[in-house]
């Protein structure tokens, strides 16, 4: 990989102060992720996924080790921007509201802000939207906002983390093509955890495979396919890594 990275992990560890045996759920993790890439996270449920993803965007402390952001400081973009599997909207908030939400303690002025929510919206094609309050919205819409709102703020490195899951299949296809287009517009890397293999291998293009207790990148794989790309082609990615996780699961490191 010879771009330069945009978050090294050196070392990292985090257990969760709520876990009274203090098991650990990383320990020595070492990762570099690469600049303007779109990289995906797989492993079972409850590997630490998740934990990677807060300890990464400084939502949860490392016990150990460092997490070393090389973005690029200004006061009005953010470095990290997150997307949940729920949106988590302000239900009375309007759409535009809810992706204003994300830039106030950046130093935009008035103008600037409301040209940031409406290239925002526009990118996930919600101008139409942007008067309606969440609930009016179908979940689609909604996970749209979410998308909006990370995206408004111009992060160097957008994290996501199961975002399209709750998603019916016709829906999550169409966002996840909208995500491969914003994300090559805006240059942004991506950081894309989610427990299915077809989408790792229809978005991403390198694919790390955790797995264990402490969590350990088991898999680092690189999916060469052409972009754009057709669901049709992914039978061979969606195997390998298929075959990857049921290896770790056979080696017992996958509870
Ligand atoms: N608040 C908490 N207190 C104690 N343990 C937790 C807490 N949250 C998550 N865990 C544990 O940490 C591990 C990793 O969780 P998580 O990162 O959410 O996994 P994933 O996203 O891969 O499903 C799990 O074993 C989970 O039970
Ligand atoms: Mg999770």
């Amino acid at each position: 990989m010879t771009a330069a990275p945009i978050v090294s992990l050196r070392g990292l560890a985090f257990a969760h102060p709520g876990d009274a045996a203090g098991r650990p759920v990383l320990a020595g993790l070492d990762l570099d992720l690469p600049r303007g890439g779109f990289t995906a996270v797989v492993g079972p449920s409850g590997v630490g996924k998740s934990t990677l993803l807060r300890v990464i965007a400084g939502l949860a402390r490392p016990a150990a080790g460092s997490v070393v952001l090389h973005a690029t400081p200004a006061a009005d973009r953010r470095a990290v921007a997150l997307v949940f599997q729920d949106a988590r909207l302000l239900p009375w908030r309007r759409v535009a509201g809810n992706v204003a939400f994300g830039l106030e303690g950046l130093r935009l002025d008035a103008a600037a802000r409301r040209a940031r929510v409406a290239a925002a919206l526009d990118l996930v094609g919600l101008a139409e939207q942007a008067l309606r309050f969440p609930s009016q919205l179908s979940g689609g819409q909604r996970q749209r906002v979410g998308l909006a709102r990370a995206l408004a703020v111009r992060p160097d490195l957008l994290l996501m983390d199961e975002p399209f899951s709750a998603l019916d299949a016709i829906t999550r296809h169409l966002l996840q093509d909208e995500l491969t287009r914003v994300w090559r517009e805006s240059g942004a890397s991506v950081l894309f955890v989610t427990h299915d293999l077809d989408e790792a291998a229809y978005l991403a293009d390198r694919v790390l495979l955790l797995s264990g207790s402490p969590a350990r990148v088991v898999r680092d794989m690189t999916v060469g396919l052409a972009r754009p790309r057709a669901r049709a082609g992914l039978g061979e990615t969606v195997a390998a890594l298929r075959a990857a996780l049921a290896e770790t699961f056979s080696e017992g490191a996958g509870i």
